[in-house]
C-alpha cells in the first residue's frame, strides 16, 4: 500500500475530529498499533486519510474545535469535571466511592457512564479504564491537610504516605498515568501538601511524576478569592507528556473578587434552622474566650456581607464555626447548602446545582470540593496547549508503559 509522508498533523487532526483514540482508529482502519504509531508520525496512507474523513463525516464532526476524552478520579461531586467539560472534554470514566457524592454527581451530569467505586481496583487493572487524553484527580487530602495531620497525630496514627488507607492513593493515580500515559494530567490537593513531612512528601510526588513517569510538571498554589468570596488555597499539579510552552506560574489571575453579600440568600428566605441554637452559640463563645485568654486564635469566625470567608471545610456540618454569618440583632447562622454551592462556584451564572442529599452530606461534599471557577480558569488556560499536544501526538502515547516505585509495595522485578 502506498505510504506518503504527509503533514503529520493531518492524521492526528482527523482522529481528533472523529473523536477516535489511536486504538479506535486502529479498529476503524483495521491496522495494528504499530501501523497507527507510524501514521501518527506522519507516514499515513491516502486510504487511511480517506477512511478517517468518511468516519469523521459519519460522526457529524465538523471542522470546529477538537474534542478530547478525560477521566475524573476521586471525583467528589465533579468540580474538576465541570471545568474540563467546559473546554470541550468528554468525561469517559469516573471513580468516586462515596454513595452520597455519587448521588449528587449522577444528578448533575447528564450523559453519564456508570460511576466506578474504589480507584485502587482500577490501579490494579488499569485496562478497565477507557483510553483518555487527560486525567483529572483530586486525590484525598486528609493525610496531608493540617487538620487531618493533627487529628491523626492526636490519635497516634500515621499520616501522609504512611497512612496506608489514604496516603498511598497518589501512587494508585501514578500507576494509572503510567499505564495510560495521557497527554496531560491535572492533580489537585491542599496547599499543605507542599510542606508536609518537611517537603519530603511533595518531593516524592514530583519525583515520581517527573523522573519515573517522564512528565513535564508544573505546580502552583491558587487561592479562590479571585472568583468567589472565600479564601481557599489549593495546589494544582499540571503535567504534560511532551514539552509545552504552557506556563502555569505566569498565568495572570483576575483582579478583585466578590464579597460574601453577593452569594447570601435574602434574610427572610433563610430557614430559621440555620441560626445557631442558644446552646451551641454559648459553647462557641466560651470556647473562643478560653483559647483567646491563652493567646490562641482558635474558635469561630463571624463574617458580614463585605467580607471574604475562611476555607469551608468538610466538617462544616458539625458546628459551622469556621464561617458564621452575622445577623443583626440575632444569633449568627450557618451558610445554607445553596450558599455553599455558590461559595464553591458550583451554582454560578447560568449554572444551577441540584442537591439531592441531606444538609450534612451537602456540607461535606462542598467542603471536600474544588472551587469550580478556579478549575474553569485553569482549563481555559490549558486549552490551546491541550489542543496542540493532541494534534501532535493524538492523545494516548503508544510507548511502553512504565512502572511506579511504591513505598508500600515490594519493588517490581522485571524478569526478562
Ligand atoms: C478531595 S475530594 C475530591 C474533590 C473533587 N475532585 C472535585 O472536583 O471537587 C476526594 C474524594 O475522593 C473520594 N475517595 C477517597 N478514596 C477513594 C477511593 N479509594 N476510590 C474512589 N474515591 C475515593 C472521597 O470520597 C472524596 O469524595
Amino acid at each position: 500500500m502506498q505510504q506518503t509522508h504527509r503533514d503529520e498533523n493531518e492524521f492526528n487532526q482527523l482522529c481528533q475530529r472523529a473523536g477516535l483514540t489511536p486504538g479506535e482508529a486502529g479498529t476503524v482502519l483495521a491496522v495494528s498499533d504499530r501501523t497507527i504509531a507510524r501514521y501518527i508520525n506522519g507516514s499515513s496512507t491516502d486510504l487511511a486519510i480517506r477512511t478517517l474523513k468518511q468516519e469523521a463525516e459519519k460522526r457529524g464532526a465538523g471542522t470546529g474545535p477538537i474534542s478530547f476524552r478525560f477521566i475524573d478520579l476521586f471525583a467528589g461531586i465533579g468540580g474538576l469535571r465541570i471545568g474540563f467539560q467546559g473546554i470541550g472534554g468528554h468525561c469517559v470514566f469516573t471513580s468516586e466511592w462515596d454513595e452520597n457524592a455519587q448521588k449528587t454527581y449522577g444528578l448533575n451530569f447528564r450523559d453519564n457512564h456508570r460511576l466506578a467505586g474504589d480507584v485502587r481496583e482500577y490501579a490494579e487493572n488499569p485496562d478497565l479504564i477507557p483510553e483518555h487524553d487527560i486525567l483529572l484527580a483530586g486525590f484525598p487530602c486528609q493525610p496531608f491537610s493540617i487538620a487531618g495531620v493533627s487529628k491523626k497525630n492526636a490519635l497516634g496514627r500515621p499520616h501522609g504516605f504512611l497512612c496506608d488507607t489514604q496516603g498511598t492513593l497518589f501512587f494508585d493515580t501514578a500507576q494509572i498515568i503510567a499505564h495510560h500515559r495521557p497527554a496531560a494530567f491535572v492533580l489537585e490537593n491542599v496547599k499543605n501538601l507542599e510542606s508536609h513531612d518537611k517537603g519530603r512528601t511533595f518531593a516524592t510526588i514530583i519525583n515520581v511524576l517527573t523522573n519515573e513517569l517522564g512528565y513535564h510538571v508544573q505546580t502552583r498554589v491558587i487561592s479562590s478569592e479571585h472568583w468567589v468570596p472565600q479564601r481557599r488555597e489549593r495546589i494544582f499539579i499540571v503535567g504534560f507528556r511532551e514539552p509545552t510552552d504552557f506556563d502555569l506560574k505566569s498565568l495572570k489571575l483576575p483582579g478583585n473578587g466578590p464579597k460574601l453579600g453577593s452569594i447570601l440568600e435574602p434574610h427572610e428566605e433563610v430557614d430559621p434552622k440555620y441560626t445557631l441554637t442558644p446552646r451551641l452559640w454559648e459553647y462557641l463563645q466560651a470556647y473562643k474566650e478560653k483559647h483567646n485568654s491563652k493567646g490562641n486564635g482558635f474558635g469561630y469566625s463571624l463574617f458580614g456581607p463585605d467580607d471574604v470567608t475562611r476555607t469551608l471545610s468538610a466538617r462544616y456540618y458539625k458546628d459551622g464555626s469556621e464561617i458564621l454569618v452575622a445577623q443583626p440583632g440575632k444569633r449568627p447562622r450557618r451558610l445554607t447548602p445553596l450558599e455553599c454551592a455558590r461559595l464553591m462556584g458550583f451554582d454560578r451564572g447560568d449554572r444551577r446545582w441540584k442537591i439531592p442529599v441531606s444538609d450534612t452530606q451537602a456540607y461535606r461534599q462542598f467542603g471536600n470540593a474544588v472551587v469550580v471557577p478556579v478549575v474553569e480558569f485553569l482549563a481555559d488556560a490549558m486549552k490551546p496547549f491541550i489542543e496542540s499536544a493532541l494534534l501532535r501526538g493524538a492523545g494516548r502515547s503508544l510507548a511502553a508503559p512504565v512502572t511506579v516505585t511504591r513505598p508500600d509495595r515490594e519493588p517490581v522485578i522485571a524478569h526478562g
